[in-house]
């Protein structure tokens, strides 16, 4: 097989790198490890920032995103049993976030890509990808029980935290800078309209808690708990006591209970890999970089990591120059620390340390109570989380 660019993963940031380069009249090969029904189904975050809203409707994948997706003004934060609203719209300029899960998109894009776009391979794990350095890269991957070589110009590693894209690139060529959090998630789907308009994160006595939702029936909630937490001891009545007395203010609120249909628990971690190049080999999304969840950045930098991509390969398309490709990694990391240190800010300003450092509690109460009283304070959170510009 030979294409012009071959993709690794088809998570969100592979498909959407093959709309964009299918539009724009590049082709390319997805290769996705897993089945079609395991990445439709695999829950994560969901909120867009407006570029990635852009992004989508460029490529025209956003009709049900248009239809569905919710458009929010704000967050709640909750500390003190206070509740304070930060209006983005008003701190910003204007602008706005959307509420539309990960799935949907990763489902909206899967049916593009089938319907007309080029070939999207299911259960077909990348196992190598070699002379990154040369002019034909090439992907070795098996499918359908049987060993390929796919035969690239250029080839993009978007194949998440734990993909191989990355181990081709030689020893002392790259750098990782990584962080890991003493906690971790439980998150639950609930089939229960969301108890509050706008996504509340709350610094709880005990520790974090997050009211996000997926629709005006299921609502997203988290927990913070201790790492190597056994979910066989957080029955449904449990978890909805904890998010309860985490999300407790003075004054008239309720949290609504309903059937929770799933729980998972998830680690906390920042990483970077620097560069995000080597030769002909580009990575991109969660293959590049993760973070926490806590602000929702993950999926937004996969968006604008292939946005820069996608242009970089358009340029070099139209007039054969490689210079948007050759700043590619510079381009992206700068937006990419902001993204690292707004998440790791954003989670040591509202979890509970498990030594229970009363010192630490009262600087975040400390910062909380600024970033409500100052506008200059909440004006900084609102440009991070409603996103910074597309390259930095
Ligand atoms: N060969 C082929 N596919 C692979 C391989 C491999 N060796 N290794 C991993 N993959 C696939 C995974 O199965 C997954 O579908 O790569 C995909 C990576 O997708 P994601 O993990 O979703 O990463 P990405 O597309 O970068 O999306 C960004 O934002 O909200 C965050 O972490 C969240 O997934 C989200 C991310
Ligand atoms: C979610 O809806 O899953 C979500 C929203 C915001 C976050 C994290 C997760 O910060």
């Amino acid at each position: 097989m030979r294409t012009t660019v071959g993709i690794i993963g088809g998570g969100p940031a592979g498909l959407l790198l093959a709309r964009l380069l299918h539009r724009t009249g590049i082709d390319c090969v997805v290769l996705e490890s897993r089945t079609r029904a395991y990445v439709e189904q695999r829950q994560r975050a969901g909120m867009l920032e407006q570029g990635t809203v852009d992004a989508l409707r460029e490529c025209g994948a956003a009709d049900r995103l248009d239809l569905e997706g919710l458009t929010h003004h704000g967050i709640e934060l909750r500390f003190d049993r206070e509740r304070h609203h930060i209006d983005f719209p008003v701190l910003t300029g204007g602008r706005t976030v959307t509420i539309y899960a990960q799935t949907e998109i990763v489902k909206d894009l899967v049916a593009l890509q089938l319907a007309d776009g080029p070939p999207l391979l299911f259960q077909a794990e990348a196992i190598a990808v070699e002379k990154p350095e040369r002019d034909a890269p090439l992907v070795r991957f098996v499918h359908e029980g049987r060993e390929q070589t796919l035969s690239c110009d250029y080839v993009v590693g978007c194949d998440g935290s734990h993909g191989i894209a990355h181990n081709a690139f030689p020893a002392g060529t790259s750098r990782t800078y990584a962080h890991d959090y003493p906690y971790s998630w439980l998150g639950v789907l609930a089939e229960v309209p969301p108890s509050c308009e706008e996504l509340i994160y709350a610094r709880g006595e005990n520790g974090f808690a997050l009211h996000s939702m997926r629709s005006p029936a299921v609502s997203r909630l988290y927990l913070q708990v201790p790492i190597g937490t056994d979910l066989r001891d957080w029955p449904d009545e449990r978890i909805w006591d904890e998010l309860a007395a985490r999300f407790a203010i003075d004054g008239d609120w309720r949290l609504e209970r309903g059937p929770i249909t799933s729980k998972s628990v998830t680690s906390m971690r920042s990483c970077v890999h620097e560069p995000m190049r080597h030769g002909r080999l580009f990575l991109a999304g969660d293959a590049a970089h993760i973070v926490p969840p806590t602000g929702a950045k993950g999926l937004n930098l996969a968006v604008s990591d292939v946005r820069v991509l996608a242009r970089g390969f358009a340029e070099l398309h139209r007039t054969g120059s490689t210079g948007l490709l050759d700043r590619y990694s510079e381009m992206c990391l700068g937006r990419v620390w902001q993204a690292t240190r707004f998440s790791y800010d954003m989670t040591r300003m509202l979890h509970a340390q498990p030594d229970g450092d009363a010192f630490e509690h009262r600087m975040q109460l400390a910062r909380l109570r600024r970033i409500t009283a100052s506008r200059p304070a909440a004006a900084e959170l609102a440009a991070n989380y409603t996103g910074l510009p597309l390259a930095l």
